[in-house]
């Protein structure tokens, strides 16, 4: 266990308690999360971030291939968001680990250039699918279920990982809702529970969910339905943070469901990472060089995603929020077991809300 993490960690926890307003306690917080990024390539106690990411390849690896050994079809990812960024890192380590690829993502153009990068970096001609998803619109995820069942293939693992972050304004998704609410958490919810008869049909290996958050979970007290509810209370980065408050709180319900199944629901932080995430941000010129200068990059932030896809030495656990690829507290707020399943109420009215208006 690195005692530097343990110690981002317990100054992180220390430093969402302080008595300050919430608004001040989250530059704490994220001060401490620089420091990790600028100080965790001294730490001692562990290898490097490369060495630890094919670490964890080689162990998916080795799984994957007694598996086959076995006589076990290949196994198959769902990543959303995998055109770029940390789902691109991501999808290259899970392929390099011997899984058939799905990358759910936005555009027409722009994934497919995406997935012939991926082929030419890794040599795997035939580890990597583009199935386009809009996870703006109930209809665009029907679409790419549809499609993905037409090919009779299992899900061992999938990673809810496209996100949206600080939209300037107010964006209203076809199905009438907040757009970092529906991208980040409600599409992902309906995506999710949509395959979940495919996920637990499937094995070998048992199925692995991962929901990216966010550090921005510890920068709110309460969980506020008025700013998924009511435009006139829009907040670029309150909406944000509830859309990843939501996805904790989603993964934790997920996991009791799927308790004594085999199949693990887990939620992370990935990092501070400087990847495209930041382009709705006002002050690009001060991000790049900001980012540059103190953020990791999107192949150091796959790295707790890749542990949680491939590991041996995670594979029971469950119900779990990670940073830094360990154990992290989350915000109690999200931890209220009766508000979790509040939300999944919520979440599956405000889907049926929606469908009802189809014709
Ligand atoms: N980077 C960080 O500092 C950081 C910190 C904490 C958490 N995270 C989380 O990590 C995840 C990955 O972010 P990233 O940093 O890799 O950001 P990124 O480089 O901007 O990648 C985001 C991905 O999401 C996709 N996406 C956006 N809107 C979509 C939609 N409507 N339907 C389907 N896909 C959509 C994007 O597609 P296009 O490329 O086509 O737009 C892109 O592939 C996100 O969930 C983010 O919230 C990141």
């Amino acid at each position: 266990m690195s005692k530097f993490i343990n110690f981002i960690h317990a100054a992180q926890s220390w430093a969402r308690n302080l008595p300050l307003p919430v608004a001040i306690r989250q530059y704490f917080v994220l001060c401490f999360e620089y420091i990790y990024n600028m100080f965790h390539y001294f730490d001692p106690s562990r290898p490097s971030t490369k060495t630890r990411i094919e670490r964890y390849i080689q162990q998916g690896r080795q799984e994957t291939q007694r598996l086959t050994d076995a006589g076990h079809r290949r196994p198959v990812a769902i990543i959303t968001g995998a055109n770029t960024g940390i789902g691109y890192e991501t999808a290259k380590s899970i392929a390099l680990a011997g899984y058939y690829v799905v990358m759910a993502c936005l555009k027409e153009e722009k994934p497919e250039l995406s997935r012939d990068q991926l082929i030419r970096e890794t040599g795997l001609t035939d580890s990597f699918e583009v199935i386009h998803i809009n996870l703006v619109s109930l209809r665009s995820i029907d679409a790419f279920v549809n499609e993905f069942k037409k090919r009779g293939l299992p899900i061992n693992l999938i990673i809810a990982n496209a996100g949206v972050m600080m939209l300037p304004k107010y964006i209203q998704t076809e199905d009438g809702l907040e757009s970092q609410f529906q991208i980040n958490y409600l599409g992902h919810f309906y995506l999710i529970t949509s395959l979940l008869d495919i996920i637990k049909q499937s094995d070998n290996p048992r199925p692995r969910i991962l929901i990216l958050s966010s550090i921005v979970i510890h920068f709110a007290d309460k969980f506020d339905y008025d700013l998924i509810l009511d435009k006139n209370k829009y907040s670029y980065n309150h909406c944000y943070f509830t859309s990843k408050m939501a996805s904790v709180m989603f993964s934790k319900v997920l996991a009791r469901r799927l308790e004594g199944t085999g199949i693990t629901v887990n939620s992370l932080h990935p990092g501070v990472a400087a990847t495209g995430l930041y382009r709705h941000l006002p002050n690009q010129i001060f991000w790049k060089y900001f980012n540059r200068y103190t953020n990791i990059n999107a192949y150091e932030a796959s790295a707790t995603s890749v542990l949680l896809a491939l590991s041996p030495d995670v594979k029971d656990k469950t119900g779990l929020y990670w940073a830094h690829e360990t154990i992290q507290d989350p915000n109690p707020v999200l931890l209220d077991s009766k508000a979790q399943e509040q939300l999944w109420l919520f979440s599956e009215k405000l889907i049926t809300d929606i469908k009802s208006k189809w014709n």
